[in-house]
């Protein structure tokens, strides 16, 4: 953990407690962590994707004009280090106060896929919190004009840098949130069609009239967040609005996942396929294509599904809790009573009047039985606890089977996501179950499979399974596919999305919905059309931005550079001039960190290479654009080594005679 992470985590689990420690001493702990935490982050001027966050307190003037200085300052400073506090533990920064607002950021030196997810929550936070203060304010003072409103929006911004290098962020992504704020009615959340993509399907949303920005063509799309959806497991929704596509080109691979649940029925014993995969290559798109068919069999397969939380690693049995939760309903705000309530009727069933074992499992997913007798003479025992709270799941799944004689299906996704102690659980019920047809599913990205080789190791009953990139025949047909209802699609149109997609089909779904966007395709006719001529500058998408920044993110420091450097060459590149670029860079110790870049398929190597001993790579090219030192303040400098490095491998190509392969290659 990164000495931030530790700062992180420490504001967010004293925000916890404020209820129990109180305001006072919670304040006092938070403002010396916020200093550090201030000290830590000195980030270099860059241009990240980010999701930024205005608040302003409005009817604040007319409170002013009725209060005491004191009073006044009392409301609005209390209410502004409130807003801070919520807005910290969701994981952001706030970087600017003016007057009665406040400004935060989400992805400041980090990009997580969910920022604008928990961008979104810190404002219905805020609007109850605000609901509250109005209330005091009302009791205490008898005024009644005390409010909020926010805008949230998610797009590109120049932070760091300039006079006031600390909170500076720069960008017409700050203006466009700063607009939905002002223009949004009191009270309420405001945030822009860019937000809303990332955060569909988690919110019950209204859409407003588009809204004029200053220096932007095109009025800006958003809505109005009335709430959180409950029980919002499944996360957002992918792909572009009501554009349901067929499954393209992965016959194989459902193939074989089918062909393991038969071996699973028919040889009655467990089994783990794990599915492995970058982002957005089409795993959880499989699993529900698997699950289609599952569901259409005629005989009962009982299927229990656990999505990891999005980095959930430091959540220990986090996974375990989310199966559990979604099997039995449980609600993140549902009260103990109630929540144990649940899990007593939902595992009843199976371990009938075993209080032992209901009390085990729920203290072991965090639903605190701490004060059951079967738990309280155990609770400072951790290792018994642990083991006998294993071994009650275990029970469960086989007296499920017991019971039901139907197969079972767990499914497990985002497992890059799951905490240790759910991998070391599961790992314990395939064993304990090795007599009950049960399959285990997980889907993974490769991450996981460097935190913990073991998970796919030899022995059996593991197997695993790559999903690699669409082929070529298949984005095209995917993009048609998507595009059905234009009449007929230019060849131009359809080369461009399948030409910067990689065959990623996250990737060409996001860039279609960006034509849409960008009114490149028009969807409002019956039929749609093309106005080809706008199909200029295709940019990366935000949604895209935010999974490639954070992938970026999660590197080494020195991986980082490396790829930075090697995107300033192009996306071919080679590891001679890298060196060149890079003094006292060993040749070992680049080749050592791009094979690590490589198993985290960051690079892959282009076979064959053009020369003997030159070890030709290709990065992949969205994640360098991504990673561009071209886009970044630092990329100056950068830009002038390049000059160097592109001088001396002309030279090399040229002592070898193979000027005439350079242009292919840098282009
Ligand atoms: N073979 C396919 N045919 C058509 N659409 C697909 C295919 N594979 C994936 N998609 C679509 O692409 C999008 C991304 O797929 P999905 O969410 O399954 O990726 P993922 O591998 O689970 O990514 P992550 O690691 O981020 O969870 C989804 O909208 C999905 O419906
Ligand atoms: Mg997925």
């Amino acid at each position: 953990m990164t000495e931030r992470e530790e700062l992180e985590g420490g504001i967010a689990a004293l925000e916890a407690q404020r209820a129990v420690l109180g305001d006072a001493v919670v304040d006092t702990a938070l403002a010396a962590l916020r200093a550090r935490l201030a000290r830590v982050d000195s980030p270099a001027p860059q241009l990240r994707p980010v999701t930024i966050l205005f608040a302003d307190v409005v009817g604040s003037t007319s409170v002013s004009q009725q209060l005491d200085p004191e009073d006044i300052q009392a409301v609005m400073d209390g209410a502004l280090r409130r807003f801070t506090s919520l807005v910290e533990s969701r994981r952001g920064r706030v970087l600017q106060y003016a007057g009665d607002s406040l400004l935060a950021v989400f992805g400041f030196l980090e990009a997580r896929e969910d920022d604008p997810e928990r961008a979104v929550r810190a404002g219905l936070d805020i609007l109850d919190e605000a609901n509250r203060l109005e209330q005091q304010v009302r009791e205490r003072y008898g005024r009644r004009d005390f409010n909020v409103r926010i805008g949230v929006h998610t797009g590109p911004v120049l932070l760091g840098g300039g006079v006031d290098a600390d909170g500076s962020i720069r960008g017409i992504a700050v203006n466009i949130a700063a607009r939905l704020e002002q223009a949004g009615p009191v009270g309420r959340l405001r945030i822009s069609y860019t937000t809303y993509r990332h955060v569909r399907g988690l919110f019950d949303v209204s859409e407003e009239p588009p809204l004029s920005v200053k220096g932007i063509p095109d009025p800006v799309r958003s809505y109005i967040v009335l709430g959180a959806k409950p029980g919002t497991f499944d996360g957002s929704t992918r792909g572009p609005d009501g554009a349901e596509t067929p499954l393209i080109g992965r016959d194989a691979e459902l193939a074989k996942l089918i062909a393991a649940f038969e071996t699973v029925r028919a040889q009655r014993t467990s089994s783990v396929v794990t599915l492995v995969g970058d982002a957005g290559l089409g795993k959880t798109r499989l699993m529900l294509e698997f699950e289609r068919w599952l569901a259409a069999r005629h005989e009962t397969v009982a299927r229990f599904h656990g999505r990891a939380p999005a980095y959930g690693t430091q959540v220990p049995y986090g996974l375990m809790r989310a199966l559990f939760s979604r099997r039995f309903e449980i609600l993140d705000d549902d009260t103990q009573a109630v929540a144990h309530a649940k899990l007593t009727k939902g595992l009843g069933t199976c371990v009938g009047d075993r209080g032992e074992h209901i009390a085990l499992i729920g203290q072991l997913i965090g639903l605190d039985y701490g004060a059951n007798p079967h738990i309280s003479g155990i609770a400072d025992d951790g290792v018994q606890l642990r083991n006998r709270a294993f071994h009650a799941v275990g029970e469960y799944f086989r007296l499920f089977h017991a019971q039901n004689g139907a197969p079972i299906v767990v499914l497990l996704d985002d497992l890059h996501w799951a905490d240790d102690d759910s991998l070391d659980l599961f790992d314990h019920i395939s064993q304990a179950c090795r007599d009950v047809p049960m399959l285990l599913l997980c889907l993974t990205r490769s991450e996981l499979l460097e935190r913990r080789p073991s998970w796919t190791g030899n022995r059996s009953p593991r197997e695993r399974l790559d999903l690699g990139p669409l082929s070529e025949q298949s984005s095209r047909e995917l993009v048609e596919s998507l595009l059905r209802r234009l009449a007929s699609i230019p060849d131009a149109l359809r080369d461009v999305v399948v030409s910067n997609a990689d065959g990623n089909p996250f990737f060409i779904e996001e860039l279609v919905a960006m034509l849409i966007d960008n009114g490149v395709i028009a969807t409002d006719g019956a039929g749609w059309d093309v106005a080809t001529d706008r199909l200029v500058d295709v940019l990366i998408p935000s949604t895209l931005a935010g999974v490639l920044q954070s992938r970026l993110d999660a590197l080494s420091a020195a991986e980082k550079t490396a790829l930075q450097r090697a995107s300033v060459i192009g996306y071919v590149f080679w590891d001679e001039p890298l060196e060149r670029m890079a003094p006292g860079a060993t040749r070992s110790g680049s080749r050592s960190r791009f094979q690590r870049l490589r198993r985290r398929a960051r690079v892959r190597i282009q076979a064959p290479p053009v020369a003997s001993g030159d070890l030709r790579r290709r990065a992949q090219g969205r994640e360098a654009s991504a990673a561009s030192p071209g886009r970044t303040v630092a990329g100056r400098q950068e830009r002038r080594t390049v000059r160097g490095a592109r001088r001396t491998h002309r030279g090399a190509l040229r002592a070898r005679g193979r000027h005439g392969e350079r242009s292919d290659v840098l282009a």
